[in-house]
C-alpha cells in the first residue's frame, strides 16, 4: 500500500506547514454547539493567531518553556505550529445482546455524519448536540477510521513530527478493534496499527531510514515491555534540557518488513495476556502503548537546515553534518474509561481501585486543565500523562477516537466519554518539527578522514625520509669517489715527482761523471 504524499509534500523544511487534514476544516470546536464559538483546524501559521495566543498563555513545566523558546530562537529554522488535537468519535454497532436485549429501545445517540455533530438524548423530547471533527457511524469501515483518524498523524511522522493516536472509551466500546485488530482473517477488518505500519514501511527507505517499535503495557502505575515481559518495571527518562521523555530500558525491535510487524504484535497480546493473568486483572484495565520511532536521512536541498545557503567551500560543505529527521509515534489504547467500583466489588481493595484509575483520571485532569488554559497541568501525577505529555499540549500531533455504544444501559458512561473527547478538542499543541544535525554520523565521516590524512601524511613522511637517506648515500658515495680519484692523482703526481727528481740526479750524476773524467 502506498501513501499519495507521505513523506514529501506539506510540510518539511521549507517554512509552510500546513497539517494536510486540517486545513481546509472550518467547522467548530465548541462542547455543545448553543454555547461555543468555533475555531478553525488549521495549523498555517499565518491563520491561527487566536490560537496561539491560547497556547502562550499556558503553563507547561519546562518542556512549555523550552517550546517557546525553541518558536522565538532567530537560529531556529522550524518554528512550533498550533495544531489542535483532532478528535473523532465512533459508534460501535449493537452486539447480540443489545440487539435482544434493547430492542425496543431508541439508541441514546444518534449521528449526524455529514454534518459532523452528535446528539445524545437526554430523554424522548430533548438532545444535547455536541460537533466532532469526525462522526463515524456503525457503519464506517476500518478502512475509513484509518484515513480519517490516523493517516494525517501517520504522514506527519514520516515528515519528522511526533504524532499520537489515541482512544479513549468504555470497555467494549471498541477501542482495540479500532487500535489493535491484526486483520489476519479478514484483511479488511486491519485496526490503525497495522495500517500505520503499512503506511510507514511503504514510504521509507530502510537504506537510509530506520523504522523501530517498543511495545508496552502500563498497569497500576507500573509499565511492562510486552516484547519481554520479564522486564517489567520500565522507567521513565525525563530530558531535562527538552523535556522530551524516553524509555531506555524497553526493548526496541527495528522493523524491516510487515510481517515481522503484525508477529510483534501477536507476541505482544500473548505477553499481555499472560502478565494479566497473572496480575489476576483485565487487559481493560491496563493502558497499551505501540512506540515506533521513524529515523529517516535528509539529504541536500530537503533538509530545511540547510536549504539557506548552497555556496560553501569544499571544505566547509565537508564539515556540514548530515540532517535527520526523527518522528516518533505514540499508539494508546486506553484502559476502559469506565471508574472502576471503590467499594471493590469487582474483587480489588480501595487502593488497588484508586491505583487502577490513577493514570486515567490524571490524564483526564490534565486535558481538563489545557482545555481550561490552567497555570498548573498535572503531568507529574501519573505515569501515562508524563508519558503523553508531548501529546496534549506538546509538539505533537494527536488525534484522539473516542469510542461510544448505542446502548441507552450506558448512557452515563457514554456522556461522560462525549465530554472528555469535548476538552480534548479544546488542547492546543505547538506542532514542531523533529530534525536535527546528524552530529554522530558527521563525527565518523571526519574520523575516516582524519585517518586518511594521517595515512596520507605518514606515507610522504616515508617517502621523505627515504629520498633524503638516498640523497645522503648518493653523496657519500660520490664523496667517496672524489677521495679515491684525488688519491689516485696524488699518487700520480707523486711518482712524477719521484721519477723527475730520479731524473734529475740520474742527470747531475752523468754530469758530474763527465767533469770528473774530463778533470783526469
Ligand atoms: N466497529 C465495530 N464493528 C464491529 N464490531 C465491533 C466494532 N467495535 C467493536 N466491536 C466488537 O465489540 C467487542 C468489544 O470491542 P473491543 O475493541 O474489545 O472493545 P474495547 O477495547 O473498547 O474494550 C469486540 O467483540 C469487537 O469485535
Ligand atoms: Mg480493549
Amino acid at each position: 500500500m502506498a501513501t499519495s504524499s507521505g513523506g514529501g509534500s506539506g510540510s518539511g523544511g521549507g517554512g509552510t506547514y500546513s497539517y494536510r487534514n486540517g486545513a481546509t476544516h472550518s467547522h467548530k470546536s465548541s462542547s455543545k454547539l448553543d454555547t461555543h464559538t468555533h475555531k478553525p483546524l488549521s495549523l498555517n501559521s499565518s491563520s491561527n493567531s487566536s490560537s496561539k495566543n491560547h497556547v502562550k498563555s499556558k503553563s507547561l513545566g519546562p518542556s512549555s518553556t523550552t517550546q517557546r523558546r525553541n518558536s522565538t530562537t532567530s537560529k531556529d529554522h522550524h518554528p512550533s505550529v498550533p495544531g489542535r488535537v483532532r478528535v473523532a468519535v465512533r459508534l460501535r454497532p449493537r452486539n447480540a445482546e443489545e440487539s435482544v436485549a434493547d430492542a425496543d429501545f431508541a439508541d441514546c445517540v444518534e449521528l449526524q455524519p455529514e454534518l459532523k455533530r452528535l446528539k445524545l438524548r437526554k430523554n424522548n423530547w430533548d438532545a444535547d448536540t455536541y460537533a466532532f471533527d469526525e462522526v463515524l457511524t456503525e457503519f464506517a469501515s476500518q478502512k475509513r477510521v484509518y484515513e480519517v483518524v490516523a493517516r494525517p498523524v501517520v504522514e506527519s511522522v514520516l515528515d519528522g513530527y511526533n504524532g499520537t493516536i489515541m482512544a479513549y472509551g468504555q470497555t467494549g466500546t471498541g477501542k482495540t478493534y479500532t487500535l489493535g485488530r491484526l486483520g489476519e482473517e479478514d484483511t479488511a477488518a486491519r485496526g490503525i496499527m497495522v495500517r500505520s505500519m503499512e503506511d510507514i514501511l511503504a514510504d521509507v527507505s530502510l537504506e537510509t531510514d530506520s523504522v523501530s517499535v517498543s511495545y508496552l503495557q502500563l498497569y497500576m502505575e507500573s509499565i511492562q515491555d510486552l516484547l519481554d515481559p520479564a522486564n517489567d518495571n520500565i522507567t521513565i527518562v525525563e530530558d531535562p534540557r527538552t523535556g522530551d521523555v524516553s524509555l531506555p530500558g524497553a526493548s526496541l525491535v527495528e522493523i524491516r518488513d510487515q510481517q515481522s510487524f503484525v508477529e510483534l504484535l501477536r507476541l505482544g497480546e500473548v505477553h499481555r495476556f499472560a502478565a494479566n493473568t497473572k496480575l489476576n486483572t483485565e487487559s481493560s484495565r491496563s493502558h497499551a502503548i505501540l512506540m515506533v520511532h521513524v529515523r529517516r536521512s535528509i539529504k541536500g536541498r530537503d533538509a530545511g537546515h540547510s536549504s539557506e545557503n548552497g555556496n560553501h567551500p569544499h571544505s566547509v560543505k565537508s564539515l556540514k553534518p548530515p540532517v535527520v529527521r526523527k518522528g516518533k509515534l505514540v499508539v494508546v489504547d486506553l484502559a476502559g474509561s469506565e471508574r472502576i467500583d471503590k467499594s471493590g466489588s469487582e474483587g480489588h481493595t480501595l487502593e488497588e481501585a484508586k491505583s487502577i484509575n490513577l493514570s486515567l483520571s490524571a490524564l483526564g485532569k490534565c486535558i481538563n486543565a489545557l482545555a481550561e488554559n490552567s497555570a498548573h497541568v498535572p503531568f507529574r501525577d501519573s505515569k501515562l500523562t508524563r508519558l503523553l505529555r508531548d501529546s496534549f499540549g506538546g509538539t505533537a500531533r494527536t488525534s484522539l477516537v473516542i469510542t461510544i455504544g448505542p446502548s441507552p444501559k450506558h448512557r452515563g458512561e457514554t456522556a461522560s466519554t462525549i465530554m472528555f473527547g469535548q476538552r480534548a478538542m479544546k488542547v492546543e499543541n505547538m506542532v514542531k518539527l523533529k530534525e536535527e544535525f546528524d552530529y554522530k554520523s558527521l563525527a565518523r565521516r571526519l574520523d575516516v578522514e582524519l585517518d586518511k590524512l594521517i595515512m596520507e601524511h605518514e606515507r610522504q613522511q616515508k617517502a621523505f625520509e627515504d629520498e633524503i637517506e638516498r640523497m645522503a648515500t648518493e653523496a657519500q658515495h660520490r664523496l667517496s669517489e672524489a677521495e679515491r680519484n684525488y688519491i689516485d692523482l696524488l699518487e700520480k703526481e707523486k711518482s712524477k715527482y719521484e721519477k723527475d727528481y730520479m731524473d734529475s740526479i740520474r742527470k747531475l750524476e752523468d754530469q758530474l761523471d763527465m767533469c770528473s773524467s774530463c778533470r783526469l
